[in-house]
């Protein structure tokens, strides 16, 4: 067994205009698949530990030293990427009443939890994510990770998250990042993101 690249839910150019079908191209067939070969690589060296990655991830400390970085990385990297695509969809979907009830409730309105996660999405300097998850306390929280860390690493569950790496958007966006993160806004898979939240909550 080894992990396995998954195809898209949907078609390369499924996203158009808001992601377009070239970045789609490189970040799932080039930049994602690497992430799987890498993880491969490491794992391959400690067969003894499996291959869970939610489950290696959520104790970093459990990894053999000389793998745990790479596979912070690359198993990361599969993980986050693996999540990212079924976040998305080229259907128009909205938050059941739950989540929206829940969205309201912790950030005062949907505006401002938009507002919330554009202000992670952008000031995560360099490379990284914004997420909302539900942390240790079953809350929903905005944050950001650096790298391919993910908030499994945290104890927090991941319901939606957001690539921010310049291979994410720079075809289409070039240097700017915000208009980005506002087009994801168009295309997030809101069914995904409830299915995500009645499960960690
Ligand atoms: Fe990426």
């Amino acid at each position: 067994m080894a992990i396995i690249l998954p195809d898209l839910p949907y078609a390369y150019d499924a996203l158009e205009p808001y992601i377009d079908a070239e970045t789609m191209h490189l970040h799932h067939d080039k930049h994602h698949q690497a992430y799987v070969n890498n993880a491969n690589a490491a794992l391959e060296k400690h067969p003894e530990i499996g291959e869970d990655l939610e489950a290696l991830l959520a104790d970093v400390e459990s990894i053999p030293a000389d793998i745990r970085q790479a596979l912070i990385n690359n198993g990361g990297g599969h993980l986050n990427h693996a999540l990212f695509w079924e976040l998305m969809t080229p259907e128009k979907t909205a938050p059941s009443a739950e989540l929206a009830a829940a969205i309201d409730a912790t950030f005062g309105s949907f505006e401002e939890f938009q507002a919330a996660f554009t202000v992670a999405a952008t000031t995560r300097f360099g490379s990284g994510w914004a997420w909302l998850v539900v942390n240790k306390e079953g809350k929903l929280e905005v944050t950001s990770t650096a790298n391919q860390d993910t908030p499994i690493s945290e104890g927090k569950k991941p319901i939606l998250g957001l690539d921010v790496w310049e291979h994410a958007y720079y075809v289409k966006y070039r240097n700017v990042r915000p208009d980005y993160i506002k087009a994801f806004f168009s295309v997030i898979n809101w069914n995904k993101v409830d299915e995500l939240y009645a499960a960690a909550k």
